[in-house]
Formats: C-alpha cells, sequence, structure tokens
C-alpha cells in the first residue's frame, strides 16, 4: 500500500521571513531526490501561486473553494516545477466562509485526504497570522517548518507561534510540533545574526537546522520568471542551500511529538 505524504506547514505569523521562497524551492529540492511533491498555497496574497507564474486573477477555483467544500483538491492542483493548489484573493474571505461551519479547523485535513497517498511531500504555505487558515494548516501537518530571519525581534514572536500550536496540540491535533526551525537571511559576517541563531539553539536544540539560508538577491528575481531558484540558477548558491535543506528534511524523523514506534502504531 502505498504511504500517506509526509505533510509539512510553513508557517511564521511574521512576513517576509521566507515562508514562501522556502515552500517552493525546498519543494523542488525534495523533487529532484525523487519525491511527488505538492505545494498549497494558503496565502490569500497568491505569492506562490504567482511565482510560478500562475494566473490567479483568471483562476476559476482555487483554495478557498477547496476549503469550502465546493470543489476536490485534485480538480485545481495545477503542474508546475512541483504540483501547485493555488489560491486567489478570495481566500481571504476563508475565514468568514467558514466561521460558522462545524469542523471549520479541520477543513484542510479533509480536503487533503483523496490525495494524500499520492505524494510523498505535502507542503503548506501559510499566510502571515495565526489565524484560521494557519490553524487549519497546524491541524493537517505532522510537522511545522519555522523559516526565522536572523534578529532578536523576529526570536519574540516565536512564543506566540509555540502558544498557538500548544492550543492546537490540546484540542485538535495532539502529535503536531515543530520540526524544524530554519534561519534565513543568514549573514554570518554581523555579530547579531550569529547571536540569533545562537540564541535560537538554545532553545530548540538540534531540531534549528544546520542548513543557513543566505541573503541574495536572486531570491527576489527568480520568482519575476516564473521560476524556483534551482531552476533560476542551479549551480548558484541559492540552490545549493536548499538542495541541503531538502537532504536534512528528508533525512529527519518522521514527526518528532511521538517516538517512531509510536507513530507507526497510531496510524
Ligand atoms: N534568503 C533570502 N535572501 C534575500 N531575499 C530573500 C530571501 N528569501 C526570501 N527573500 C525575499 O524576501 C521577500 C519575502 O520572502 P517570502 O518568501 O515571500 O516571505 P513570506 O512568505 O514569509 O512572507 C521576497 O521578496 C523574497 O524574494
Ligand atoms: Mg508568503
Amino acid at each position: 500500500m502505498p504511504r500517506d505524504a509526509r505533510i509539512l506547514a510553513l508557517a511564521n505569523q511574521k512576513g517576509g521571513v521566507a515562508k514562501t521562497t522556502t515552500t517552493l524551492n525546498l519543494g523542488v529540492a525534495l523533487k529532484d531526490m525523487g519525491a511527488r511533491v505538492l505545494a498549497i498555497d494558503l496565502d490569500p496574497q497568491s505569492n506562490l501561486s504567482m511565482s510560478q507564474g500562475i494566473d490567479v486573477e483568471g483562476l476559476g477555483h482555487g483554495m478557498y473553494h477547496v476549503l469550502t467544500g465546493a470543489t476536490p483538491i485534485a480538480d485545481i492542483i495545477d503542474v508546475r516545477e512541483i504540483d501547485i493548489a493555488p489560491a486567489g484573493i478570495e481566500l481571504a474571505g476563508a475565514e468568514l466562509a467558514l466561521s460558522a461551519a462545524i469542523g471549520r479547523e479541520r477543513s484542510l485535513e479533509r480536503a487533503l485526504r483523496p490525495v494524500r497517498d499520492l505524494y510523498d511531500y505535502i507542503l503548506l504555505d501559510t499566510p502571515p497570522s495565526l489565524g484560521l487558515l494557519t490553524i487549519n494548516a497546524m491541524v493537517a501537518a505532522e510537522g511545522v517548518i519555522v523559516p526565522v530571519q536572523c534578529e532578536y525581534l523576529s526570536l519574540r514572536g516565536l512564543a506566540q507561534l509555540r502558544g498557538t500550536l500548544q492550543q492546537v496540540r490540546e484540542n485538535l491535533n495532539p502529535a503536531v510540533d515543530i520540526v524544524g526551525i530554519l534561519p534565513t537571511m543568514y549573514d554570518g559576517r554581523t555579530v547579531h545574526c550569529r547571536e540569533a541563531v545562537q540564541m535560537l539553539e538554545e532553545s530548540f536544540g538540534d531540531r534549528v537546522y544546520r542548513t543557513r539560508i543566505g541573503k541574495t538577491i536572486r531570491f527576489a528575481e527568480a520568482p519575476v520568471e516564473g521560476t524556483s531558484v534551482i531552476r533560476y540558477e542551479p549551480q548558484g548558491q541559492a540552490a545549493r542551500w536548499y538542495r541541503q535543506l531538502a537532504r536534512e528534511v528528508a533525512a529527519s524523523p518522521v514527526g518528532v511529538a511521538l517516538p517512531g514506534g509510536l507513530r507507526e502504531a497510531a496510524a
């Protein structure tokens, strides 16, 4: 029997920390390792969809229609560098549309069921908030990857994210936890940046990935061409960083919240 996909949410309520960039480039790097990858755009700003050249204005049905139960997810998947379930601006209305629905926090989990065994990884790109869309991602996921900018101030926001995750664990998905912290826009030449990563390692230990994603303009250039940095400049530094991250993600145990054997037994 085919195994179900590992579902990983990319979350951080701060904007501009590289959630979308990481969703796409980690996805492409995992695909290059032979995995079947689906990435889901849960942000009404549609950055993930647009970064793959999808015309979101002309989008008939997107994640809004999937979450509200109008369309099966298989019907909206667009095959690009990786498979993408796109979103348009109407997704901004999903929180309101779902607010009175029973099981509103499980809409995504439910929607993913029919495609779970078709992929090895399903990556969830979330908006910069801890609202219902991000909670849906935390409920559907086995783990959360948190990209963080190497700044003291961005570390403080992690307490709030952990608080939300704790509530999700208590009420909705006991197994979900942070599986990896990814330092992004890393500049090892500044003391502040090195200290910020040190503080992360003090709180999160080996859940901080060894990979550091440095700063380069390539990350802004590639989406304009509708490609990942991995296709844009395959031999460049940016591509290498994300290939290294993909190897770390692939090597990490499935779900750290439950020990391996337990998780298999629970499945
Ligand atoms: N490592 C990086 N170095 C420089 N710019 C980056 C890097 N990662 C992402 N960016 C740029 O920063 C902006 C925000 O990234 P994005 O992935 O959209 O963040 P988020 O999804 O968390 O809001 C984008 O313009 C992106 O191209
Ligand atoms: Mg984004």
